[in-house]
């Protein structure tokens, strides 16, 4: 997904610090999933790991990302789906599933993207044309809504297990991001139609890494998660730099995530249809809460190890970073990994326009912990 902060490319630098840590693999503690790409990473590497974010499109992630072991069968719902199973008797429907790599989770997710019918809802009447909002288009929008609602029946009917239901969640979240008329964050759509948004919705499923059996995903601020899980070996620490909050660039995917068929449905105002109550405001993102909330997080985790990624403009000075980490280190050391990095640009590169190195630079901090 595009994401500020997506830390998928910069993997092969955290995991080459891991290395030249010689950090002997165990628990970890992702304090600030996001995409889960770092979870997802660690536990393809064998370690155990715990998972935390504010935002439930995060937890959503995290669980199909980092939690869930291996692919759905569907048994339940072929038996109790009679389109389902029409649909599969078809060859041009066993084509697209073939298309898509076969398996269960990929008919289940060529069904939904292609043969239920798409159906007006919250998200059409609220962020598309419909709604007088153009971050998605009317067929968009509807497709949307159609799978968002058939996901929630079949969790409320128990057709399918909590791991299917994330797994498809996070393959729609990810699927609506692609289609999404903006220039990579939702606090405001574009006012023409861009070619993404003209593609048709779907969904791509990630198959689960089968590895180390107990991770945890939890929708919770990181400080109180390193609390209550206790000890680990690692705490990844990967917060906002800046003082944007992730609740309000990423409301849609939030509001997806989260569904509207429960009692409450989400109240929404203004141009950009942000939810009226707020969301989940972060002490990260603020100059004066960030320390707070680092000495706060070092402080209640158990962890042996830390590392942290930041940027050098990130709010917190590198000086105070340093110190925080050095006063909470066993040895008085920390150790500092860099590497050059493209700015996040939500606009693509083009032929004659070439990124030139703009000085930002991406930092992993490591030190080892009194616990
Ligand atoms: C830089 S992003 C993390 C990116 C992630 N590593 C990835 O690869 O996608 C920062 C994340 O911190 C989350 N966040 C902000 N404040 C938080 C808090 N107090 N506790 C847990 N997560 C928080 C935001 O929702 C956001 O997803």
């Amino acid at each position: 997904m595009r994401y500020i902060g997506n830390k998928t490319r910069l993997l092969p630098f955290i995991a080459s610090a891991l290395d030249r840590l010689r950090l002997r693999v165990g628990s970890a503690h992702d304090a600030f999933a996001g995409t889960a790409a770092v979870g997802r990473a660690l536990k393809q590497r064998g370690w155990r790991v715990a998972s935390s974010d504010l935002m439930t499109y995060s937890y959503v992630f995290q669980r199909a990302y980092v939690v869930a072991q291996r692919a759905p069968n569907f048994a339940d719902l072929r038996a109790a789906d009679p389109e389902l199973r029409a649909a599969l008797r078809g060859a041009r429907f066993r084509r697209a599933v073939a298309a898509r790599g076969g398996g269960a989770l990929a008919t289940v997710a060529e069904y939904l993207a292609r043969w239920i019918d798409p159906e007006p809802g919250f998200v059409s009447s609220h962020f598309g044309p419909e709604g007088g909002r153009m971050y998605f288009s009317i067929e968009n929008a509807r497709r949307i809504d159609a799978v968002r609602a058939r996901l929630d029946a079949w969790r409320a009917e128990g057709l399918v297990s909590d791991d299917a239901f994330y797994l498809l969640l996070a393959a729609l979240v990810e699927g609506a991001d692609r289609v999404a008329n903006t220039a990579g964050v939702y606090a405001a759509y574009i006012k023409s139609w861009q070619p993404n948004a003209l593609h048709a919705l779907d969904l791509l499923v990630t198959l689960p890494v089968n590895g180390v059996r107990g991770a945890t995903a939890h929708q919770a601020d990181a400080a109180a998660v390193a609390r209550a899980i206790g000890p680990v070996d690692l705490l990844y620490v990967d917060p906002p730099y800046n003082s944007r909050q992730y609740a309000g660039y990423y409301h849609v995917p939030e509001i997806i995530a989260r569904g509207w068929f429960g009692a409450e449905v989400p109240a929404l105002s203004g141009k950009t249809g942000l939810p009226s109550r707020g969301g989940q405001r972060s002490a990260w993102s603020s100059a004066r809460g960030v320390t707070r909330a680092f000495e706060e997080l070092l402080a209640g985790t158990s962890a042996k190890h830390v590392l942290v990624s930041y940027n050098s403009e990130g709010l917190m000075p590198e000086s105070v970073l340093r110190r925080t980490l050095t006063e909470a280190s066993i040895d008085g050391s920390v150790r500092r990994f860099t590497r050059a990095y493209r700015r996040y640009r939500a606009d693509r590169d083009h032929a004659r326009r070439r990124y030139r190195d703009d000085g930002l630079r991406e930092l992993l901090y490591y030190a080892r912990l009194r616990r």
